[in-house]
């Protein structure tokens, strides 16, 4: 008899074999669970790489068709477009959000004629990178951002790309009231099937520094007055409360690393699918560091991808979509 032999627990049985390891695993990714944010631009005739985002493009309209096939192919669950326009294209109120021809809106027409229904294609709905101040909604006099007066662009800009075919519509520019001044602005032109996806808990972040060479935008201040305080914990779960109480169909919270806290907060407490955004400057962290041999780059994108689902993202936005998917597949 050995009834007093110890450790009596041992953990340790479960982790013994790859084969017992991989059946036990709690949290799993799924390429349908992954989104690639793609860049558009309307003014170059070659895809243009960034670099402070190796890897990254800003695409053309053909190659957005080569990146979007790619995506299906991969099995990701969807792509998130953002619009770059040329800098004579920008102004004061982004009037480039609202032309049904302004860069966005025609390379969602691109994409949705690419995509059928393999996959869900989404649009940013924000005026940062169409405004030339840089800010995501309309200057007051005073140089303070008008929430209200932002509120009837965002209105407008919702039904333009409605209209020009996205099905998910990233509301990621932090005022007040902005996903029920949105829904009610869709529902009223008939569009109550076009879901909105509130980024609700976005954070005024230095991690998404990389991100404005990506949009070709510069800054006039900071975000701070309508950004989240990275110090913030309660108040990010109440914006995602609003959200969800203003009709948002999903919530995000941004970025994701430095905000798992918050991600398991909101997936605790809200009904509707959270998602999560894992953001430029965290993938330029990585990829800069793996560059330099500092760090093995697959197994820190996985653990990075893996942490945010168990932080409980349902969905993650990431750079790496493409790449993590074929991996995942075997590809
Ligand atoms: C705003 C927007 C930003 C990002 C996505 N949407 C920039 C900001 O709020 O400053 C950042 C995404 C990233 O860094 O990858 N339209």
């Amino acid at each position: 008899m050995n009834s007093g032999s110890f450790p009596e627990v041992r953990p340790r049985r479960l982790r013994a074999t790859p084969a017992l390891r991989r059946l036990v695993a709690e949290t799993r990714i799924d390429p349908a669970q992954l989104v690639l944010p793609l860049f558009v631009r309307d003014d170059i005739v070659e895809p243009v790489p960034l670099q402070s985002m190796p890897g990254v493009l800003q695409h053309t309209f053909d190659s957005l068709r080569v990146a979007v096939t790619e995506a299906a192919e991969a099995g990701l669950g969807g792509v998130m477009l953002f619009g770059v326009p040329a800098d004579s294209a920008k102004d004061a109120v982004g009037s480039g959000a609202t032309d049904p021809d302004g860069v966005l809106n025609a390379a969602t027409r691109v994409a949705m004629a690419e995509a059928g229904d393999a996959l869900v294609v989404q649009t940013d709905l924000c005026l940062d990178e169409f405004t030339d101040h840089g800010h995501c909604g309309v200057l007051a006099p005073d140089g303070s951002i008008d929430n209200d007066a932002t509120l009837e662009r965002y209105r407008d800009m919702a039904v333009e790309q409605a209209r020009a075919g996205s099905q998910l519509l990233g509301l990621s520019g932090m005022m007040d009231g902005q996903v029920a001044a949105v829904r009610a602005a869709l529902d009223a032109e008939g569009f109550e099937q076009v879901a909105v996806l509130a980024y609700a808990a976005k954070y005024a972040s230095a991690f998404y520094g990389p991100f404005r060479e990506a949009v070709g935008s510069t800054l006039r201040g900071d975000r701070k007055t309508y950004q989240l305080d990275p110090a913030n914990r309660r108040e990010g779960l109440r914006e995602a409360l609003l959200d969800v109480a203003e009709g948002a169909d999903i919530v995000m919270v941004k970025p994701a690393m430095s905000y798992l806290d918050l991600l398991a907060d909101v997936s605790a407490a809200v009904p509707v699918p959270v998602w999560a955004y894992q953001v430029s400057g965290e993938y330029a962290m990585i990829e800069a560091a793996a560059a330099n041999g500092w760090i093995d780059r697959e197994r820190a994108i996985l653990e990075t991808l893996t942490s945010i689902r168990r932080a409980g993202a349902d969905v993650v936005l990431t750079y790496w979509a493409v790449e993590v998917a074929r991996s995942l597949k075997g590809l």
